[in-house]
């Protein structure tokens, strides 16, 4: 068996005009993804999923990819992740030039699914390196960001940008403009997570402005000054010390621009009224900015307090379901050590 883990991340700046060309600056978090790989005799795909947000799964499906699992849980994100892991098993029997070869495939995870977390990244991620390694072939970090990048894209119809995949692989804070793809030196950031227990269709949410920008030009112009934004937020972070732990100023002025951009944000019709109350429930605690990351319409905000009274804050906050510090991860993907896998949830066939 082989097992890889890669962490989630939070969008500092720049979620949904990324798609778009603009510059974004997401930065992996200490929740991550692990992904068990076993090779099977036969072509079967058996997926266990744990730890998932939801109650634990296991389906199992003939065929190695392309086929529709009989899933007797009709959980649309059930059906995502059973698609983004299909995907990543499709780019891993590419990249080590086989078909026909099944897997028992086991993903727990302590990252809330389609919560703006980057779940979904972090499977496809942690699933490529494991798949690839049970069969024989260490892709680069290049590599298996590229093929995750392809798995995200097919499986969202052509609505995904490298960013949650670059990320997710890399680990640490990265800057992603198109094709263009790097790694940050930066601080520490103090980034505190407020859950309201949901999620988002990033799918129906990238489609919704990509309507908006076609429609209006000021959206278009919308999308183009969350750039802007995120140049300057750019600029700020490159004259930090990465090594010591950011100044009150740089909070301060980062904060501006999360909050500039969470507006942004909220002008494309992505965020939500629980988003809404969970960052300002924030702001009023005394955080430096705050905003919705990732597609948003429901899920996670981000918001920037060295102190513990953001988190104290979102704790009382009606509608706010959870609430923790997420510590940078300087790690991207990795290999595991093999544990015990005992198996739980229920199988269909
Ligand atoms: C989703 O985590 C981030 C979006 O910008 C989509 C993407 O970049 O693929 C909304």
């Amino acid at each position: 068996m082989t097992v890889s883990s890669a962490p989630g991340k939070v969008y500092l700046f720049g979620e949904h005009a990324v798609v778009y060309g603009e510059p974004a600056v997401p930065c992996a978090v200490e929740r991550r993804a692990t992904v068990s790989v076993e090779p099977r005799e036969d072509d079967h795909i058996r997926v266990e999923a744990r730890d998932l947000s939801l109650d634990g799964f296991t389906v199992e499906y003939a065929g190695s990819t392309g086929d529709h699992p009989d899933v007797n849980v009709p959980t649309p994100l059930v059906e995502a992740a059973i698609g983004y892991i299909d995907a990543a098993v499709e780019q891993a029997l590419d990249a080590a030039g086989e078909s026909d070869v099944g897997f028992d495939i086991t993903v727990e995870s302590d990252i809330p699914l389609g919560a703006g977390l980057g779940s979904s990244a972090a499977v496809v991620v942690a699933g490529i390196d494991a798949a690839t390694r049970a069969l024989g072939v260490e892709l680069d970090a290049e590599e298996i960001a590229d093929r995750a990048y392809r798995a995200e894209y097919a499986v969202q119809d052509g609505q995904a940008s490298r960013a949650d995949t670059f990320c997710s692989t890399m680990g640490g804070a990265v800057r992603v403009e198109g094709d263009d793809c790097r790694t940050l030196d930066t601080p520490n950031l103090p980034f505190v997570v407020g859950f309201d227990g949901g999620a988002g269709d990033t799918g129906a949410l990238v489609a919704g402005v990509r309507d908006l920008r076609e429609r209006y030009g000021f959206a278009a112009d919308t999308v183009d000054t969350i750039g802007d934004i995120v140049r300057e937020g750019e600029e700020l972070l490159s004259e930090a010390d990465p090594e010591s732990d950011p100044d009150e100023s740089l909070l301060v002025e980062l904060g501006n621009l999360m909050n500039f951009n969470h507006g942004l944000l909220e002008a494309l019709g992505v965020s939500s009224r629980s988003l809404d109350n969970m960052v300002w429930a924030a702001r009023t605690a005394g955080a430096h900015g705050a905003k919705l990351t990732g597609a948003g319409g429901g899920g996670c905000i981000v918001a920037l307090d060295p102190t513990p009274e953001t988190q104290t804050g979102l704790r009382f906050t009606p509608g706010c379901e959870d609430v923790f510090r997420a510590e940078l991860a300087t790690e991207g993907v990795r290999a595991e050590a093999e544990h015990d896998d005992a198996s739980t949830g229920e199988t269909a066939e």
